[in-house]
């Protein structure tokens, strides 16, 4: 019973990978236990385009904010929020017709509920996928720069309008000792979990539940203002404001407005 309990927490990202292919049963095993996730109604809303081709890996590294590591990862996994097979098999097996002569119901075009439910649906696979790989002594990060110049991604893999990237999986054997290196730090519980209401954090709670993140930082001189500053110091600079987080709003707008307006 605690085998998966361990599992679940030994896991961390890797990075780097040993140059050799997953093996084929492996493949099998992890493909078939991504499937087992839970799915909204069992609709499946989404696919799971695997990259083999290397230029195509390339221009996808490029996409990803340039992270070389995905040209050399033997496995790669971009998991699409995907209504538009359905949207097909509603219109090409006649059931808006259908609905149209028979209820009197005209066709509706999927919205934002359904993209928000396709997302669940593919992360929730996403993340079975990524257990089953620890399982499979395989190891796998995720890559959120995917959803980066969303229309350079839609012409590399063909998107329709209404597949969309939810988000992304490199997957390898570890190279090195990765998995034997100091596990990243998480947040107490008590700053996380809530109960009966939203307990709006400030600066005293966020100071607590981050101590041992900041800590971390300020160990490896990480922090900016000359290791001075705080971790909100940190993030505000390399994230909040970054270039790579504009152009993620700006290419998640376009995307949104896609799915919606075509
Ligand atoms: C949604 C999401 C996006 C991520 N994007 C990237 C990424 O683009 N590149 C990367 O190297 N790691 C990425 N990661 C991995 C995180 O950096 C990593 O999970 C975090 O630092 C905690 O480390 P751990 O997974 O080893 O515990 C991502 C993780 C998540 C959940």
């Amino acid at each position: 019973m605690y085998e998966t309990l361990h599992l679940l927490n030994q896991r961390r990202s890797i990075r780097s990978f040993e140059q050799r292919p997953i093996e084929a049963e492996q493949l099998r095993l992890l493909k078939e236990a991504t499937l087992r996730a839970p799915s909204a109604g069992n609709m499946i809303l989404y696919s799971i385009i695997e990259v083999h081709d290397p230029a195509k890996k390339e221009q996808l590294a490029e996409i990803c904010d340039n992270q070389m590591m995905i040209t050399k990862a033997p496995l790669v996994w971009v998991f699409l929020a995907d209504m538009q097979k359905w949207v097909n098999y509603f219109k090409e097996s006649g059931a808006v017709d259908h609905a149209m002569q028979q209820k009197d119901i005209p066709f509706r075009k999927p919205g934002l509920g359904d993209l928000h439910l396709c997302m669940q649906d593919a992360i929730v696979a996403a993340q079975n996928a990524v257990v089953a790989a620890q399982a499979l002594g395989l190891g796998s990060c995720y890559i959120g720069d995917v959803i980066e110049r969303f229309e350079d991604l839609r012409q590399l893999l063909d998107l329709k309008q209404y597949t969309i990237p939810a988000c992304m999986l490199i997957f390898g054997y570890p190279k090195g000792k990765q998995q034997a290196t100091k596990l990243t730090p998480r947040c107490p519980a008590s700053s996380v979990f809530m109960l009966d209401t939203y307990a709006e954090p400030h600066l005293p709670d966020m100071e607590r539940a981050y101590q041992e993140h900041e800590q971390d930082r300020r160990r490896m001189q990480g922090l900016p203002y000359d290791n001075t500053g705080t971790l909100a110091d940190y993030y505000y600079l390399r994230k909040h404001t970054s270039t790579f987080m504009q152009e993620m709003n700006r290419s998640v707008q376009v995307m949104f407005e896609s799915w919606c307006d075509g």
